[in-house]
């Protein structure tokens, strides 16, 4: 037996009690036979280090049942007035963050948008937002038929970088985005200085952040507006669903309206403030949510821990680099584990062949986004006939070459991906991912000659 197995069964046994919270699925606790580590590459015909899959998703408990119950007998499925779930999830979710407000939306993309007319976006407008996020995040402002303006990621972090902001606000910059991606926060002190310095609403995209934290505060409260998704495979999950987090009273009664077709106030119901969509949520998602939020502290806890032990392990590999957080987060809400993979330590082994090897050991993998400011369809929307009359032909022309990310291009070659609910199981789940790259690093020049 090698140092490694043998250091390694002493951590299983460490760890054997704490199994992460009761949190596992029932994975047996067998150690597994030393060939599959130290044997042939799967890929190559060998024995997988894993077989057992991972936490599966989402969580399903009794008390989602009686919750989705309760609304189903209830007939009152929809959020007419004020609905009992969904103000009862507003409420929960801003005293659960420190927000004044919440208003919650049928989905992140449409929390979104409500914020963008919250701030008053408009067609000539200039919005900040970084190249590294769902597309999601860019679509709202096309939607608005405002200009996309890119800011270069940080690759270690893999978020934006706050530092580049600033030379790229104009007299026409409307908003900034920023996105906590992966659960992991922008540095938002950055963030904050400049949007203050022009006097700049800041919208926090935190669709994958729900117990991030920047200086002990959740993310969403940072800014004036920040949003979150639902959508089922988030850390916390209806399906799909959206929620708005402020604490200016104006901006509330905004988003409040205009997810309701614009009513007013006193909600009367063919009364209208302004205009607005129907984007709003239903009380079976509202239901859900208040049931999953009594586990998503626990579960947080668990992705925390193992997150943690995962990068001890991860670091230690030439080659992997785990993303970096800022000095200001307390908190990483690890919607995805992220880190970057470099070939030159793996003998020249391209990032796709990687990822494959990593699969079969029975890792599941992804390498992530691809550069979104590179998008085809961004130059197609600016040839619609409203961006050609609200941009000039300079501004449209120029687009490409003032909104290149290097960085990130870099960062869309490198990055891999795992996924939250693989950080919910036990310790050891942490020991087989961190063996099945050690594994493809000891024999990557074998594979590349075979590839
Ligand atoms: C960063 C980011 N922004 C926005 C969204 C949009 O959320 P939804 O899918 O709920 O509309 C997502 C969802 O994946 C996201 O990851």
């Amino acid at each position: 037996m090698d140092n490694h197995l043998t250091r390694r069964h002493f951590l299983h046994t460490l760890s054997a009690g704490a199994s992460v919270l009761g949190l596992s699925t029932g994975v047996a606790a067998s150690p597994r036979p030393s060939s599959s580590m130290g044997g042939k590459l799967a890929i190559l015909g060998g024995k997988s280090v894993r077989t057992e899959p991972f936490p599966a998703w989402p969580i399903v408990r009794e008390n989602d049942e009686r919750g989705w119950m309760e609304v189903l007998h209830s007939s009152e499925w929809c959020r007419a007035g004020d609905g009992h779930f969904a103000t009862q999830f507003e409420e929960k979710w801003a005293e659960t963050l420190g927000a004044k407000y919440c208003v919650v939306t049928s989905c992140g993309t449409t929390a979104l948008y409500t914020s963008l007319n919250a701030v008053g976006v408009e067609p000539g407008d200039e919005v900040i937002l970084p190249p590294y996020t769902f597309v999601a995040t860019l679509n709202v402002i096309l939607m608005q038929h405002a200009l996309p303006v890119f800011v270069d990621s940080d690759r270690e972090t893999f978020q934006i970088d706050a530092r580049k902001i600033e030379a790229k606000i104009t007299s026409q910059t409307r908003c900034i985005m920023p996105v906590h991606l992966g659960g992991n926060p922008v540095n938002m002190d950055l963030v904050l200085e400049v949007a203050q310095r022009h006097k700049l609403p800041v919208v926090e995209d935190a669709c994958q952040a729900h117990t991030g934290e920047w200086r002990r505060r959740r993310v969403s409260t940072l800014g004036a507006l920040g949003c979150f998704s639902f959508q089922a495979s988030k850390n916390l999950n209806s399906g799909e669903g959206g929620a708005i987090l402020t604490s200016d009273p104006v901006l509330h009664e905004f988003c409040k309206s205009f997810q309701d077709q614009g009513r007013g106030p006193a909600g009367a119901a063919f009364a209208y403030a302004r205009q607005g969509s129907n984007l709003r949520m239903t009380e079976f998602q509202a239901a859900l949510l208040l049931q999953q939020l009594t586990r998503v502290e626990e579960q947080s806890r668990a992705r925390e821990q193992n997150a943690r032990y995962l990068t001890s392990l991860l670091r230690e590999i030439p080659g992997i680099s785990p993303a970096r957080m800022y000095d200001g987060t307390t908190r990483n809400g690890y919607h995805l584990y992220m880190f970057r993979y470099d070939k030159a330590h793996f003998d020249g082994l391209p990032r796709a062949r990687f990822l494959q090897a990593l699969e079969k050991e029975g890792i599941p993998c992804s390498g992530g986004y691809s550069p979104l400011n590179k998008e085809r369809f961004i130059k197609e929307t600016f040839n619609s006939r409203v961006y050609r009359k609200m941009y000039s032909e300079r501004d449209l022309a120029d687009w490409e070459e003032r909104n290149a990310c290097p960085e990130n291009d870099k960062l869309c070659e490198e990055a891999v991906w795992f996924f939250q609910t693989m950080l919910l199981g036990p310790r050891r789940d942490m020991d087989d991912i961190a063996d099945a790259v050690r594994k493809i690093a000891q024999q990557a020049g074998a594979l590349r000659s075979q590839s």
